[in-house]
């Protein structure tokens, strides 16, 4: 039996769900509640929670909320001693919902990872990553576990961190050392690959993350305007550049209405659209059992829509990225397929210098990333 006071809160996390309040609010919520429990208790209930909802289709529904989650913390760790005794077909058809088959097959060492825990990624400032390596201890470089030697040289701000320290409180975070930013997110902001003195456009920067990958490309000279519909994600995203010591930035709400935040044309526009996040499940696996088709119809028109709009901003000769953090057809390929048709003057692009790939699935095992889809564009000249 694991520690009785862990299953009581896991469990006590888990009856708080609704659907307006997902599990990992929940349990960040039950955690800011109770900041007297040691980094080692936080952790453990992290992991029994996660656990429950990656191990959900195998548990015995009539038992109690506590027994369920020991039960699938017992399921997590035989898993992590022997992974390849669980079939694959078995996490075929229990580990996912089984819409996801109609929109995407995942290959099956994805199909392996989601049920594990997932790995730390902190970017670091441009330039600083050997020294912070040694400074945070315990980190390790991105080619030690990728199965793609040159997409993991992309990622030259990444850094896999194995340690157990709270990375918030350390000194490096307060100056603005490093940001935690999975590594799939940072390979967008090299896709985008902005140069010092152009002017990029972030359309949905939401708190920042690849806004300020951007900014930091640029060596703080140029401009990057940074959208979002959501006015609290664009304050964070404020003190997020204040604490990087970056100030190339025009922060402007928008909701993709007609009328644009602006009239400027721009070097490179990059939109981070809202998507269904399955490429994030291995991390929130409770998202897999709320994300329905529905969301993922609805989402592919609002993509669409963005699309369209925020191309018209775009110079001749500029970049347009695409990327969304799901790997459903419709959300990827579908959407990046019918732009090309409907738009003859954005010509598909390398989407990483490496390869001629104008689309490129990253596949959440190839890089212990989440996954995530990349597409690009250049505007006619
Ligand atoms: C994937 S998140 C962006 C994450 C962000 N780029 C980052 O790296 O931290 C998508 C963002 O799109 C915003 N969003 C959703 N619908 C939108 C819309 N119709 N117009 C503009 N932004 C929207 C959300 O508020 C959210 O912040």
């Amino acid at each position: 039996m694991f520690d009785p006071s862990t299953l009581n809160r896991a469990a006590h996390i888990i009856r708080g769900v609704t659907p307006r309040l997902p599990a990992d609010a929940v349990l960040r919520l039950e955690l800011a509640a109770n900041r007297n429990l040691s980094a080692a208790a936080r952790s453990a209930v992290a992991r029994a929670v996660f656990s429950y909802y990656r191990w959900l289709k195998w548990l015995r529904t009539h038992e109690s909320i506590q027994l369920q989650v020991n039960d699938a913390l017992d399921r997590q760790a035989r898993y992590e001693r022997e992974p390849l005794t669980t079939k694959i077909e078995a996490l075929a058809s229990r580990a996912v919902p089984d819409w996801l088959s109609g929109e995407v097959v995942l290959p099956p060492e994805t199909l392996r990872l989601m049920q594990l825990e997932p790995v730390l990624w902190i970017r670091t400032r441009p330039g600083m990553r050997t020294q912070l390596g040694q400074e945070l201890n315990d980190c390790e470089l991105p080619a030690a576990w990728s199965q793609d030697a040159a997409l993991a040289a992309e990622a030259k701000h990444a850094l896999r961190y194995n340690g157990r320290r709270d990375l918030f409180t350390t000194g490096a975070f307060q100056r603005g050392a490093f940001e935690i930013q999975d590594i799939a997110s940072q390979l967008v902001g090299h896709a985008c690959a902005p140069r010092p003195g152009e002017t990029w456009w972030d359309a949905c920067a939401g708190e920042g993350g690849k806004s300020l990958h951007l900014a930091d490309q640029m060596a703080n000279r140029g401009t990057v305007w940074a959208s979002d519909r959501s006015l609290r994600r664009l304050e964070q995203l404020k003190r997020r550049f204040a604490r990087a010591q970056l100030f190339n930035t025009r922060i402007a709400p928008w909701e993709n209405a007609e009328s644009l935040p602006t009239q400027t044309l721009f070097d490179g526009i990059l939109i981070d659209a809202p998507c269904s996040g399955v490429g994030t499940w291995q991390r929130n696996p409770h998202a897999r059992w709320t994300t329905t088709p529905r969301d993922v119809a609805e989402l592919a028109a609002v993509q669409a829509r963005l699309l369209d709009q925020v191309s018209a901003q775009l110079k001749p000769g500029g970049r347009l990225i695409y990327a969304v953090c799901t790997l459903t057809r419709s959300e990827t390929s579908a959407i990046a397929d019918a732009f090309t048709q409907n738009h003859p003057d954005m010509i598909p692009d390398p989407v990483f210098a490496h390869s001629p790939s104008a689309q490129v699935f990253l596949w959440p095992h190839e890089l212990r990333s989440n996954g995530m889809f990349i597409a690009a564009w250049r505007r006619q000249a």
